[in-house]
């Protein structure tokens, strides 16, 4: 992987966002793989502030985001899908209906309803397929190394499926959900580690001091699905941008 240590979140979104306005000037259909999160907001920002100065066109650009609870409706705030709208398609001016996120099919199904929650995974990889593979897929890291809610123990050959989200991650998410842990969902849909490997090019972003060990594990660790992020290692075209604090543990 190459490694770019930047000195904020700024720096890091602006490396982000030329990126991408360049890839959309030669290919205006292009396909980005979202994340949500906080690590990848200042570079949806910076992406957005050089689309309107330079006025590019969006309306063909084409989006699928990592990951989406299981149980909330599309329409409740916190889902994923109103997530990824607020922060991305409205700020980019991207068409919705060309923006998808892999709980669109379940719409609050809860995981009893079983025959539309198996197939769904298995359906958003053949929708990425046909829209031809994600050009560039942005990635935040959780501190135990897990990418989308890929937690650790992952098989580095996933492709989106229903997860359990680990307990450390439904604690950390509680404070989307009134600080209240009985309220964030138990079960998620997420790409997986495959599908994420098949990207054509992988930006991981990471900030503080909190996601130190998580980095070193990712770049200086051996392979291992105890450390899912560490599947990186492997892409032929990684791009980890780290501040100081993110880069402090590594050798
Ligand atoms: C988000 C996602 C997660 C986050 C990770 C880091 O769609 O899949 O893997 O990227 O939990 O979250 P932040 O950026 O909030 O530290």
């Amino acid at each position: 992987s190459e490694i770019i240590i930047v000195k904020d979140e700024q720096e890091a979104g602006a490396i982000y966002g030329h990126s991408v306005a360049n890839l959309i000037k030669t290919k205006p259909n292009a396909v980005l793989g979202l994340a949500t999160g906080s690590s990848p907001l200042a570079a949806y920002q910076a992406l957005a502030g050089i689309v309107h100065d330079e006025g590019i066109d969006m309306s063909q650009v084409q989006g699928f985001a990592l990951d989406e609870y299981i149980g909330l409706p599309l329409s409740h705030p916190e889902s994923y899908h109103s997530t990824i709208f607020r922060t991305v398609v409205e700020p980019l001016g991207l068409d919705p209906a060309k923006v998808h996120v892999p709980g669109d099919a379940l719409d609050g199904a809860s995981l009893e309803d079983g025959a539309k929650v198996a197939g769904a995974g298995a359906a958003y990889d053949a929708a990425i397929e046909a829209a031809g593979g994600i050009d560039v897929q942005i990635l935040g890291i959780g501190t135990d190394g897990h990418v989308g809610f890929n937690e650790p123990g992952s098989s580095l050959a996933s492709g989106t499926r229903v997860k359990t989200l680990a307990e450390q991650t439904r604690a950390d998410n509680a404070r989307f959900f009134d600080n209240d842990v009985n309220q964030v969902p138990t079960h998620c849909i997420t790409q997986g580690i495959g599908t994420i490997m098949k990207a054509r090019h992988l930006v991981l972003l990471a900030f503080g001091a909190g996601k130190a060990e998580a980095i070193a594990e990712t770049v200086e660790g051996g392979i291992s699905a105890f450390c899912p992020a560490s599947a990186l290692q492997l892409h032929p075209h990684a791009t980890i941008i780290i501040d100081e604090e993110a880069a402090s543990r590594l050798r």
